[in-house]
């Protein structure tokens, strides 16, 4: 998966620089072409010499140093990566790297380049936590760049905790991952085969996804929810960003990263994701609903938490807005518009319904009462129904394939 792939290493002034000598060798005995960035700090941990023996190439230390090679320093690091990788990243590099702050050749690099970013961050567990730096990792993820989440053990400096940047073998599987994704192949029904690496099918293109469930609060300590993971809209907003679209990805809270090149936006509430949508809905081209948006909301929400008595306890719900209604209304010729059923029964005649009254082009229907179809599994049994009356059943497949499926299918409907 790495043969080839060109990767800009980063590596910052943390104790696990150390590592990087052996994260640069088995990159390169993967067959990856890596490039190291060493920040001041780093070189406190690490030198330039054994960097460039491991690496096998020149090792950039500085903005203003004796340039090796006009093709490959400078802003052409940024144009020639694959990947960034800044690992370990510090507590000061994530907070550069969220102002947008360029004073050195690494957060130059992370600000010139369109590669995906990975930060592996490693410090003390108190500065990690710290909101501070916490904020900062959030906004970094908004902006569709990777974190690669420190270990718990022991650290440095003598105290136990999260902080510890995860091993090199580990990084380097990361990696793998996200190639492994961006190269895969996907049998479709009708026997097309369609391959992430067939090009950027979807460049210049504008896309909204919402994913996983919406929590309506009873209090502040209780939510009505469902058990939407998100699997299925992330599959969705990662294939879009691998065949070249600009995606956001507004979701429910989920226990997944989001995917990489991807601009993201976490709600909780139906009424902020419906607020999030409309505000970007007038500059996308194609918008897929996935996300299972409660239908009800708590009408009298408890500002304290509801103390237990003997009486049985009353939820008064009202409706909230049906979002993807609302785009229906509002849809322009140019945009493409698709929602999701999820159903127990009727699952043809309810989906058609739901195409019709919300003015969708396509549904994607889910009969989420069968075995490995619909929430919390990889899998997923759909059918695509489209404005034409068509119906197109597909086999049980991951929903990561059901992903470029859909994505193809939309495509096919804008011709
Ligand atoms: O997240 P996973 O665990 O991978 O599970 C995937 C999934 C089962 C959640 C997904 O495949 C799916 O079916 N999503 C839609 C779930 C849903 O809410 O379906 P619905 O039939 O209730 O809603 C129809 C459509 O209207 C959906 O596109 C929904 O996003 C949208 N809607 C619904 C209610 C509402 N108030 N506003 C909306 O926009």
């Amino acid at each position: 998966m790495l043969n080839g792939k060109k990767i800009v290493l980063g590596v910052t002034g943390g104790i696990a620089a150390y590592k990087c000598v052996d994260l640069a060798s088995r990159l390169r005995k993967k067959g990856a072409e890596v490039h190291v960035i060493l920040t001041r700090g780093a070189q406190n941990f690490v030198t330039e010499t054994a960097m460039r023996e491991i690496s096998g190439n020149p090792v950039i230390t500085s903005m203003w140093g004796e340039i090796h090679n006009y093709d490959v320093e400078h802003i052409a690091l940024a144009t020639l990566a694959d990947v960034v990788l800044i690992a370990p990243a510090t507590a000061n590099v994530l907070a550069k790297a969220a102002a947008g702050i360029a004073d050195d050749m690494l957060t130059t690099t992370v600000l010139a380049t369109r590669a995906p970013i990975f930060f592996a961050p490693a410090m003390n567990s108190n500065m990690y936590e710290n909101p501070v730096t916490q904020r900062n990792i959030t906004t970094l993820q908004q902006r569709g760049w990777q974190l690669i989440p420190p270990a718990s053990g022991h650290l440095a400096c003598g105290t136990s905790g999260i902080g510890r940047m995860p091993e090199p073998s580990e990084l380097v599987e990361v990696l793998e991952n996200y190639f492994a994704g961006e190269g895969g192949s996907v049998e479709s029904a009708d026997g097309n085969t369609m391959d992430s690496t067939m090009g950027n099918t979807m460049q210049g293109l504008k896309l909204l996804v919402t994913a996983a469930g919406t929590r309506e609060p009873i209090d502040p300590v209780r939510y009505i929810g469902n058990r939407s993971s998100g699997k299925m809209g992330y599959a969705i907003a990662e294939a879009a960003a691998r065949l070249g679209a600009e995606v956001t990805l507004i979701s429910g809270p989920s226990a997944l990263q989001p995917p990489a090149g991807v601009e993201f936006f976490g709600v909780e509430s139906a009424r902020e994701m419906r607020q999030l949508v409309q505000e970007r809905f007038p500059a996308c081209d194609i918008v897929i609903k996935a996300a299972a948006v409660a239908d009800y909301r708590v009408k009298n929400v408890s500002d304290q938490k509801i103390k237990k008595n003997d009486a049985e306890l009353t939820l008064v719900l009202e409706k909230n807005p049906d979002i993807l209604k609302e785009l229906g209304e509002m849809k322009q010729p140019h945009q493409t518009l698709v929602g999701f059923a999820a159903e127990t029964q009727n699952l043809l005649q309810y989906a058609k319904g739901k195409l019709e009254k919300k003015n969708l082009d396509m549904i994607v229907a889910n009969d989420v009462s069968k075995p490995q179809a619909g929430f919390n599994v990889d899998t997923n049994l759909i059918k695509l129904l489209k404005r034409d009356g068509s119906i197109e059943e597909l086999p049980l497949m991951s929903k990561k394939e059901l992903a470029y499926i859909i994505l193809d299918r939309v495509m096919k409907l804008r011709m």
